[in-house]
């Protein structure tokens, strides 16, 4: 199954698509985390794209379209792909089409979550995630189960994004509703839109999504 997962930064893609790497065996592509690699190891790319990733906007569609094609180049036909914050804008929902039908595949379904604007603030402010292996927390909704170690690789060492600050929270969802929401009819014209209720709990949220992906 190949799934997009669709909303305003703090909807829950990443978590959302985190979980069904664990538990599917799917592989998530996150356009976000490929281009904070780039930049953490330092290469052109990276130094490229920062002044724009820490504005809040958005970074060219040909950069990140060409990250996707990459990504899908590494993966075995069995493995799903589960897009996350990509495509972002009505010029990279063309370029996905090309390219996924260049790697015979097709998107079974968009799964937007639908979320309350004025609350992601407050989600996006508090999250933060092991600089080890990445794992994602935050202050209130997702603690690790020992206080200041990660569940998943035990460090206690953690961090927290450059643009996970309150202005630049605002240009990124002003970024989504200009460029971004106008790619959800596309999608809702080919009949695989989804829409979900984002504000559940994060078990809520995947009970929604696993359910869309059984068919049920
Ligand atoms: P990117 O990394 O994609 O950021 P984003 O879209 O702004 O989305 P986030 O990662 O902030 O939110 P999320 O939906 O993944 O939420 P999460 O699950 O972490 O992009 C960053 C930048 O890179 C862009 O601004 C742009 O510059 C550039 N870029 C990336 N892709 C691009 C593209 N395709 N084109 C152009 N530029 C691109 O959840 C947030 C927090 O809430 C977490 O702490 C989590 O624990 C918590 N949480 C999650 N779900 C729930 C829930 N149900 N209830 C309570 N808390 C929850
Ligand atoms: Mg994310």
């Amino acid at each position: 199954m190949n799934i997009i997962l669709l909303g305003p930064p703090g909807a829950g893609k990443g978590t959302q698509a985190e979980r069904l790497v664990a538990g599917r065996g799917m592989v998530q592509l996150s356009t976000g985390d490929m281009l904070r690699a780039a930049r953490k190891a330092d290469t052109p790319l990276g130094h490229q794209v920062a002044a724009v990733m820490d504005s809040g906007a958005l970074v060219s569609d040909e950069i990140v379209s060409a990250l996707i094609d990459d990504k899908l180049s590494t993966m075995t036909a069995d493995q799903g792909a589960i897009f996350d914050g990509y495509p972002r804008t009505a010029a990279q929902a063309e370029s996905l089409d090309a390219i996924l039908s260049r790697h015979d595949r097709k998107l079974d379904r968009v799964i937007e979550l639908d979320v309350d604007e004025d609350a992601l603030v407050e989600r996006i402010v508090g999250r933060y995630s092991c600089a080890k292996c990445g794992t994602n927390y935050h202050d209130t909704f997702h603690r690790p189960k020992v206080d200041g170690v990660c569940d998943v690789c035990g460090s206690t060492e953690f961090k927290r994004r450059p643009d996970d600050n309150e202005e630049t929270v605002r240009t990124r969802m002003a970024e989504y509703r200009a460029k971004t929401a106008p790619v959800i009819p596309i999608y809702e014209a080919r009949g695989i839109l989804v829409r979900i209720d984002g504000m559940g709990d994060i078990d809520h949220v995947s009970a929604a999504i696993a359910d869309i992906l059984d068919g049920k």
